[in-house]
């Protein structure tokens, strides 16, 4: 990539972005200039760990980078956008990872026909296996959306949905790394009672999670047909489906993702006055 790329804000995501961006050499460490409000501890820190360049200043920002990633809370965005009204213009691309914060009301508050792309990354970005999908704004072009694709391939595998559906993909993808936890959780626990030592059935827990989300990728073959394949009738895995079904398993994964979809539309309405 030749193009420069600015970064509001150096948190978490922020963070996982620049490590993937760098280590798969798609940029150079002084291609990459980073801002935040007020710690400077943690730009220091991003400063010596990954060689970038750092600022306080917004015009910094927008004079040196076309490409700029808004990575700050939902609840601070009303205050950034009209902070960087003045310097943003027309060559720039906005990507926004920012949960709940439609384009348009980008789009809105920068009082411009700016390009600008909504992307919904996880947390799964620090290890380079993010599942992310991106939606155009009304001005984003086949370029703007393209730069979106190549960054974020860069920490993960990337699919392209239309605006409305960000909602949902926060509520399956977004949050969706917290449910596999929860899983690894109970299957330790599980393990555990079942008479395991807790490491070793930690342990167990993982792999089994990891190798079956391998074989899903690798196999190319659909989820229900690989359950299918490792039920025999009668055998100890039947028993076990059998249970979670009775117990309301899918209907609770079903429920989870609505809420949460749901809770990502309220922030919306809470954080766009
Ligand atoms: N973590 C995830 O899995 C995930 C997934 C998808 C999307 N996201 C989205 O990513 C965004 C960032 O999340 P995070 O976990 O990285 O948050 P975070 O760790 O709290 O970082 C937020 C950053 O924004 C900076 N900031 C706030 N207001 C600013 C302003 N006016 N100008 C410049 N910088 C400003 C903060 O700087 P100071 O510390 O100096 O105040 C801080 O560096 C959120 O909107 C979240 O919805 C996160």
């Amino acid at each position: 990539m030749e193009a420069r790329l600015g970064i509001i804000g150096a948190g978490a995501m922020a963070e996982a972005l620049i490590a993937g961006i760098l280590s798969c050499g798609l940029l150079e460490p002084e291609n990459v200039y980073v801002i935040n409000r007020k710690n400077n501890e943690r730009l220091k820190f991003l400063k010596e760990t990954y060689g970038v360049n750092t600022t306080r200043q917004y015009s910094d920002i927008f004079s040196y980078c076309d490409n700029i990633i808004i990575a700050v809370k939902p609840k601070d965005m009303a205050e950034l956008l009209a902070s960087i009204r003045e310097y943003v213009d027309e060559k720039h691309i906005i990507i926004s990872v920012v949960a709940g914060i439609s384009t348009s009301y980008i789009e809105s508050r920068l009082e411009k026909k700016v390009r600008v792309v909504r992307a919904m990354p996880n947390t799964s970005c620090q290890v380079k296996a993010s599942a992310t999908a991106i939606a155009k704004g009304s001005y984003a072009d086949e370029h703007s959306m393209g730069l979106a694709r190549e960054l974020f391939s860069s920490v993960g595998k990337v699919v392209v949905v239309e605006e409305k559906a960000l909602d949902a993909v926060t509520g399956l993808s977004g949050s969706g790394p917290a449910y596999v936890y929860l899983m690894l959780e109970a299957l330790t626990e599980a393990g555990i009672s079942a008479g395991l030592g807790r490491e070793i059935s930690e342990q167990l827990a993982i792999q089994t999670v990891f190798g079956a989300a391998k074989m899903a990728l690798e196999s190319g073959e659909a989820p229900v047909h690989l359950r299918r394949k490792v039920t025999s009738p009668g055998g100890t895995t039947m028993e076990g489906i059998k249970t979670l079904q009775q117990m309301g398993f899918t209907a609770s994964i079903v429920e989870a993702v609505r809420n949460a979809a749901e809770r990502s539309k309220q922030l919306l309405i809470e954080n766009c006055k």
